[in-house]
């Protein structure tokens, strides 16, 4: 156990980079050991990319498996060109439209960060976070930052210190405390690698988005068919998974209560996740918590990792989830409910 400090940083702070809690945890990297820091999608957990012993570090803290690569957060487009080649047009046309943003490419590496962060691939993911916490650190640091959600391996990304806290305190150096992440499901990951540009991980930025301005993506196939191997090493394992059983009903609420009130006489405890449109509709069930407005997806992405936690604190034996349209961040949302429920659908 080491001691994790806590500090507390307002993110609409100006001049964040002469906060003296910034200059601390940036010091902390530069001596190669790990803090957590808010991006904008989720809490990350960083550490120097140019370090095996950083690096090391975040692999320990999160029980995470070796083979499964870091994306490296930059603070600026000339850090980008010290860590990856064959940077293509299109490219840059895509850093351009939305970085600093939740976008991850991957692209042909460069020798200069440690092997570990890649997992031994000829790639590597990079991304410049558009928090301003996270931008001041790296830029303090001075140095390109690997940084994987500040999660245990297995748990849902942390969208509060809290959750960090939860998971990670005792085992890392400190956690910068910025409040509430804003999109709350992680960025796209997109290889650049391929022709077309190919989406390894729905995220922040969607798929309209992405071909509004390089005009054609495809999908891993792996997103949809599961005897294929994702490419994104992460993307194989099971993820997100709550304590209970949790199964995704397409059809909507009444084959949702109808399933409710099945398991309520046969004795279990049941949890229904819903949106607030549906959230006084269910009867009978444990606990009903709404991750947000189907009306507006965005505050579904914002909420659903922590309406996950809330289900493991509730204790239920079984979750049924209504599900939601499989398009703009809709996408992203879906691929995580899918891995918390793994794959389990009630058609
Ligand atoms: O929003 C985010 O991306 C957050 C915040 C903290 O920036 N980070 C994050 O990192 O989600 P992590 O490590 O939890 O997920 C990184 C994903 C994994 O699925 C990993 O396998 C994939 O990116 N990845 C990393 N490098 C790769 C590479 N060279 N080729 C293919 N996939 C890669
Ligand atoms: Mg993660």
């Amino acid at each position: 156990m080491v001691e994790t400090k806590i500090w507390q940083v307002d993110r609409t702070e100006r001049h964040l980079e002469n906060n003296p809690m910034i200059i601390e945890a940036a010091e902390i990297l530069r001596q190669n050991d790990v803090v957590a820091f808010p991006t904008e999608t989720v809490y990350g957990l960083g550490g120097n990319a140019k370090s095996d012993e950083a690096i090391q570090r975040i692999y320990t803290a999160k029980g995470r498996p070796s083979d499964n690569p870091l994306i490296v957060h930059v603070a600026s487009k000339d850090q980008v060109d010290a860590i990856c080649t064959d940077i293509t047009p299109l490219a840059r046309k895509l850093m351009n439209a939305f970085w600093p943003g939740p976008l991850t490419l991957v692209l042909p590496k460069r020798g200069d960060i440690s092997t570990r962060v890649t997992a031994g691939l000829s790639t590597v993911a990079v991304r410049m976070p558009n928090d301003p916490i996270a931008r001041a650190i790296i830029s303090v640091a001075n140095l390109p930052i690997a940084a994987p959600s500040a999660n245990l391996s297995g748990k849902p990304s942390p969208t509060l210190a809290k959750h960090v806290i939860e998971d990670l305190n005792g085992k890392i150096a400190g956690i910068v405390d910025g409040g509430a992440t804003g999109v709350g499901v992680e960025s796209t990951v997109l290889d650049c690698t391929t022709t077309p540009f190919t989406i390894l991980r729905p995220g922040g930025i969607s798929k309209e988005q992405l071909i509004d301005v390089v005009g054609l993506v495809s999908d891993d196939p792996a997103l949809t068919r599961t005897d294929q191997t994702p490419k994104a090493p992460g993307m194989k394992y099971k993820h997100y998974a709550p304590k209970a059983l949790m199964y995704m009903v397409p059809k909507g609420k009444e084959t949702i209560q109808a399933l409710v009130n099945h398991d309520k006489e046969h004795g279990q405890r049941v949890g229904v996740l819903t949106t607030d449109e549906n959230v006084h509709r269910y009867l009978n069930a444990d606990v009903v918590i709404s991750c947000g407005e189907r009306a507006q997806l965005s505050t579904v992405a914002h909420q659903l990792y922590q309406t996950l936690r809330e289900f493991d604190e509730a204790n239920v034996d079984v979750i049924y989830s209504e599900t939601f349209p499989d398009e703009g961040i809709g996408q992203a949302i879906m691929n995580r409910l899918s891995k918390a429920a793994a794959g389990r659908i009630i058609e």
